[in-house]
């Protein structure tokens, strides 16, 4: 069978690792997927760098609608980032037919209502399993492995770049400004790094697990977001001299007396000896308490550009699955199907 054809826009950090472990693993991919997946077209603003690489793998583009307007493009990957021209191009994607496969959380929280609604309405799959907790598949467990629970509440740190951060401050007695600048090098943080700093990352990232975990909208406007800007290097120092870390944390959790979801992220003074508390650098670990199987925990990067690039391509291997399976089929994108998303209080 003709292998899938893939088209990629924005070969950044995580669109280059996205290539590179497509290409580096090709074969066992296509195993798994029952069929070839190509990257045929790629599109970048800096074309030349894109160029090199790709080689001549891929056709390169500095227009991203040449890609949506294709027809022999199966799926787009959205990988540009951000809410302005990601937004309208995922839209022409959907609209064009294309199924796509996004790691853009502050797309998906702010817009993700509007987006998901048009792939259901078209009939494509809307994927973004490199949205939440980079390598870790946190969706996959929320919308499948989990799915015969009623989830009690999702916790945990779920920003690479603040843990790096928080880590590098307390261990090595660095300054705010040098971590972040290395955070920014190693391709951790947001390409604007106020969202990283200022929560708003993470809670993109809990407004999407607390609509998968409750079934309720993707409501970002909801959530309460206090960031690391504030610590001081002597807040961490107190805090690991009383027995605590500082983590950043986000948190979902079902709340019967009030009725509602509370969403919220801000650093919280965890016991130094819980496992979470020893999470360091850019890793992440998600909490779940679901009321059959009690508590879960899953551990991993969290950022970075291979990281990032194993669950992107989990999501085109799910697609690649279903649609060589069934051309129409047509999943719920929240694990929930619309008609059925509670507008719960947050
Ligand atoms: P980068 O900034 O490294 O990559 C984005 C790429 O898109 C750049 O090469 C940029 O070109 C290009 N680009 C910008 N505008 C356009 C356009 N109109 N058409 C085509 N290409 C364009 O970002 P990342 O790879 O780090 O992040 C990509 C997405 O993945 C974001 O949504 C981010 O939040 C998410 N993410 C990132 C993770 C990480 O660890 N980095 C982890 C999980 C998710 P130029 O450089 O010339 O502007
Ligand atoms: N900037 C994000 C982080 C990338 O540091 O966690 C992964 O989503």
């Amino acid at each position: 069978m003709k292998p899938i054809q893939v088209g990629l826009l924005g070969i950044g950090t995580v669109g280059s690792g996205t290539f590179n472990v497509l290409t580096r693993n090709q074969e066992e991919i296509r195993r798994r997927a029952g069929r070839g997946i190509e990257i045929t077209m790629v599109a970048d603003l800096n074309v030349e760098r894109a160029r090199e690489i790709v080689g001549d793998r891929a056709r390169v583009v500095a227009d991203a609608r040449e890609i949506i307007a294709n027809p022999e493009i199966d799926i787009v990957i959205e990988l540009i980032g951000g809410y302005g021209i990601a937004r309208a191009l995922v839209l022409e994607a959907i609209s064009a037919g294309k199924h796509v496969v996004t790691a853009n959380k502050a797309l998906l929280a702010v817009h993700g209502t509007e987006i998901f609604a048009a792939a259901s309405a078209k009939g494509v799959m809307v994927a973004f399993e490199a949205a939440v907790a980079g390598g870790i598949p946190i969706i996959k467990a929320l919308r499948e492995g989990l799915t015969a629970n009623q989830v009690q509440w999702v916790a945990g740190i779920i920003n690479g770049t603040t843990n790096f951060i928080l880590s590098e401050m307390r261990d090595k007695g660095l300054d705010f400004d040098v971590v972040l600048k290395e955070a920014q090098r190693l391709g951790y943080a947001e390409a604007d790094p106020t969202f990283d700093i200022e929560g708003v990352d993470a809670a993109h990232k809990a407004t999407l697990m607390s609509a998968l975990a409750f079934g309720i909208p993707v409501q970002f406007d909801k959530a309460h977001v206090e960031g690391i800007t504030k610590l001081a290097a002597a807040d961490i120092r107190y805090a690991e001299q009383l027995g605590y870390r500082i983590k950043l944390l986000g948190i979902a959790k079902r709340r019967d007396d009030v009725g509602g979801i509370e969403l919220r992220v801000h650093p919280t003074l965890v016991p130094a000896k819980r496992l979470i508390a020893n999470v360091e650098g850019a890793m992440n670990a998600v909490m779940v308490q679901g009321d059959a199987v009690g508590t879960t925990l899953y551990y991993g990067k969290g950022a970075g550009s291979e990281p990032t690039a194993s669950a992107v391509i989990a999501d085109l291997v799910d697609i690649t699955r279903l649609h060589t399976a069934d051309p129409d089929h047509r999943v719920p994108h929240l694990a929930f199907q619309a008609d059925e998303l509670r507008d719960t209080p947050v």
